[in-house]
């Protein structure tokens, strides 16, 4: 198994474990964010035929449901697909829910009105090649005109993160040069903990903290214009207040996570 592999099957575990289960079962009373509600009323077509890429338990599925959308929500983690149909059927909620890899979708092109990859799903996708083959899977299956919404937690070099991504810095491009076995496929890539898991069990999460310039250029590889980008905190100032997730202390929202909003 490559480093690819095991980082992707990790990642589902961790996904699958009780701990977060039990925590993204509560998630998915959340609803919207602000800014997603923001961006989701500007950008999609009202009642259209939505795809919830990474849909989780179903925060954004069931409020794009309960906002009138015809919904369908795939994730790689069979245990996230089980936990939001039991919630979905509990609340009386019509969403098709499939477990499904976004860097390989089993729809017909032009088969959606609009799409969202909400909370960093997306770079929760380890490898780049992935990340890309995601981003021209979701082009090949929106209809002409339709519109991706993501976010994308965002590498910056002030506060405890300088010495940090330094030091990260050298282990990716000079220790790996000259024969180090590092785990990180990309640089930018991170595992961390969850605050709530226990810190016995050898459990830990994926995600890669991109540069903007690496993302736009991989939303323009695949097709998409790049219509709007903007910082979680720039978008809503509540959100700011409120930011989410167990990588929150370590961001500042009007740096990061950053939403982009993709035309095909
Ligand atoms: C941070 S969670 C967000 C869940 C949900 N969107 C939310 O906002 O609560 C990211 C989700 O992306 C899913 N995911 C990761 N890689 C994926 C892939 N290649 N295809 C589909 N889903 C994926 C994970 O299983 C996880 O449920």
């Amino acid at each position: 198994m490559n480093n690819i592999e095991q980082i992707k099957n990790e990642s589902i575990d961790e996904f699958s474990s009780i701990a977060t289960q039990e925590r993204y079962a509560k998630i998915a009373e959340e609803g919207f964010w602000k800014s997603e509600k923001l961006l989701i009323d500007k950008y999609f077509k009202p009642k259209s035929k939505t795809f919830d890429i990474g849909c989780g338990s179903g925060r954004t599925a069931i409020a794009l449901a309960q906002s009138g959308y015809e919904v369908i929500g795939i994730d790689i983690t069979p245990k996230m697909i089980e936990t939001a149909k039991t919630i979905a059927l509990s609340k009386n909620i019509d969403i098709d829910y499939v477990v499904g890899d976004a860097t390989n979708l089993k729809f017909p092109e032009n088969y959606f009105d609009g799409s969202i990859f909400a909370n960093n799903g997306w770079v929760q996708i380890p490898g780049k090649e992935n990340r890309q083959k995601a981003l021209n899977e979701i082009y090949r299956v929106l209809k002409p005109g339709g519109y991706l919404i993501l976010t994308a937690h965002q590498r910056y070099y002030s506060g405890s993160y300088f010495f940090f991504w330094i030091k990260n810095w050298v282990k990716y491009y000079i220790l790996r040069k000259i024969g180090f076995k590092i785990e990180e496929v990309d640089f930018g890539d991170l595992f961390f903990k969850r605050d709530f898991s226990d810190k016995k069990i050898k459990q830990r999460q994926f995600i890669h903290i991109t540069s903007k310039k690496e993302v736009k250029e991989q939303i323009i590889n695949s097709g998409f214009k790049l219509k709007f980008r903007k910082s979680m905190g720039e978008i809503s100032n509540e959100d700011a207040k409120v930011m989410k997730g167990s990588l929150k202390k370590n961001f500042n929202s009007f740096k990061s996570p950053i939403f982009y909003v993709c035309e095909k």
